[in-house]
């Protein structure tokens, strides 16, 4: 398996390119189930996440085509057309699913398109239980039978799904797009209340407006759908990467360089960037995006993940590395998922001085983390130690990197484009 090596202490100069988001990419693929004509999605990113769903939805017997011309730039293979015409198989499999709890999201458009669908039970991750009850008392006030066997959630709708009000017992992300995806083609109106408000859900909606569903709230957290009979085919430009975009901001803050982040969109992520520039962290917009500078030690501040748009929780460990070295103490607060601290060790293990009591951490910033051998453990704790080792004395050496590129495409690359030390070996 993949190791990154980086020597410490080169401050970061140049620019990086930001594409388009992850968990805007995948429920916007799934939505391809929908209609039987096809929908293009651009500016996507290369990531191991979205050919694993590529792989699934293939499987399902939608048609897909990777184009993107090759010669502008870095845009090669970014465009993915995605063609349901007809669906030949609603089962997905565990070996899939467990591999990415996203796959999930295929329950909703499956069961609305073809009304059935048998997906595997994700299982739990390293950050937590990853319940999907939610997902199925939603589904079930649609109208669909649900039923738990060997593993699988068998969901059935033979005469179609019927509009219904469902209030979010906790505002899911994944939830939210399954029971959009599904109420889309539902009959009647469906009033989804306490929905989650991510960036990326509203990117959904409004790909679904674009494919003829009737949806009206977006961005709020009260969602109502009026069903239609059917959907067509859109063009679909995703939304560039909120979290991509905080953790290189992190980046340049913390190796007290300088970087344009080309394609960001400051309004995406405007409460981490609040809390970034209390560090002392400079962050201006540009024709291209945003443009990030550190200068001296950050000062330290308390934070709080919570749903958007409060401080989410996918650049809680990234910024934990930005407080490790920071000029005193910070706790930060963890209140989304409940194991989302895995990276503390590994850092301490650095040099970081940080105290977990449940769902908070004490960190108190320490002059100077050296590099060692450190262990990935899901997708955010990995870039945060990538993050360490950028500014600490000596060589890191991060392993089980696969976790890196579900969600960073090319970190290394990018990362050595503005001067770090980094490259990735085989062991
Ligand atoms: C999405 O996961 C993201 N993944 C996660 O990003 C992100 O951390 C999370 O939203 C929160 O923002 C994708 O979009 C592919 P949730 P999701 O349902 O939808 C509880 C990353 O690093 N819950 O909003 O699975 C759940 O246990 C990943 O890119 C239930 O109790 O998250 C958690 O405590 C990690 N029952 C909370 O809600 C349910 O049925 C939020 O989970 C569903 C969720």
């Amino acid at each position: 398996m993949d190791q990154i090596r980086i020597a410490g202490g080169r401050a970061l100069k140049g620019e990086i390119s930001i594409y388009g988001a992850k968990n805007a990419a995948l429920p916007l693929m799934a939505a391809s189930l929908l209609t039987s004509e096809t929908l293009t999605l651009s500016n996507l990113p290369h990531l191991a996440d979205i050919s694993t769903l590529a792989h699934l939805l293939a499987g399902l017997g939608v048609e897909i085509g990777m184009n993107g011309d090759a010669d502008n730039g870095g845009n090669a293979g970014r465009v993915l057309s995605l063609r349901a015409e007809t669906i030949s198989e609603t089962t997905a499999p565990y070996d899939l699913v467990r591999r990415m709890r996203a796959s999930m999201l295929v329950l909703g458009p499956l069961l609305a398109r073809a009304g059935a669908a048998t997906v595997s039970l994700p299982g739990g991750c390293a950050i937590g239980t990853r319940p999907i009850d939610i997902h199925l008392a939603g589904l079930e006030r649609l109208g669909a039978t649900i039923e738990l066997r060997h593993g699988y959630v068998n969901a059935a709708a033979p005469r179609g799904l019927t509009g219904g009000e469902f209030r979010l017992p906790v505002p899911s992300v994944g939830a939210t797009e399954n029971l959009l995806m599904a109420a889309s083609m539902a009959k009647g109106e469906t009033v989804l209340s306490n929905a989650a408000r991510e960036p990326e859900v509203a990117d959904l909606a409004n790909c679904l407006c674009a494919m003829g569903a009737e949806i009206e709230g977006i961005g709020s957290d009260e969602l109502r759908v009026r069903g239609v009979a059917g959907l067509h085919g859109t063009d679909h430009e995703v939304l560039p990467d909120r979290i991509e975009t905080g953790t290189y901001a992190l980046a340049a803050a913390m190796t007290g360089g300088e970087i344009e982040l080309v394609g960001a969109r400051a309004e995406l992520l405007s409460s981490p960037l609040e809390a970034f520039a209390e560090t002392g962290m400079h962050i201006g917009e540009t024709a291209r995006g945003l443009v990030v500078r550190g200068d001296g030690r950050a000062r330290s501040i308390d934070v709080q993940t919570q749903p958007y748009p409060g401080f989410p929780t996918d650049l809680q460990a990234q910024m934990m590395a930005l407080m490790a070295v920071s000029d005193g103490a910070s706790m930060i607060t963890e209140t989304i998922f409940e194991n989302r601290f895995m990276h503390v060790p590994e850092l301490v293990r650095m040099g970081a001085d940080i105290t977990v009591r449940g769902g908070t951490a004490l960190v108190r910033g320490v002059a100077k983390l050296k590099g060692a051998p450190v262990m990935a453990t899901d997708l955010r704790a990995s870039v945060s130690l990538v993050l360490a080792g950028l500014v600490a004395e000596g060589e890191t050496v991060v392993s089980r990197v696969y976790h890196l590129d579900r969600g960073y495409e090319r970190l290394e690359q990018k990362l050595a484009a503005c001067g770090a030390q980094i490259e990735r070996v085989e062991p």
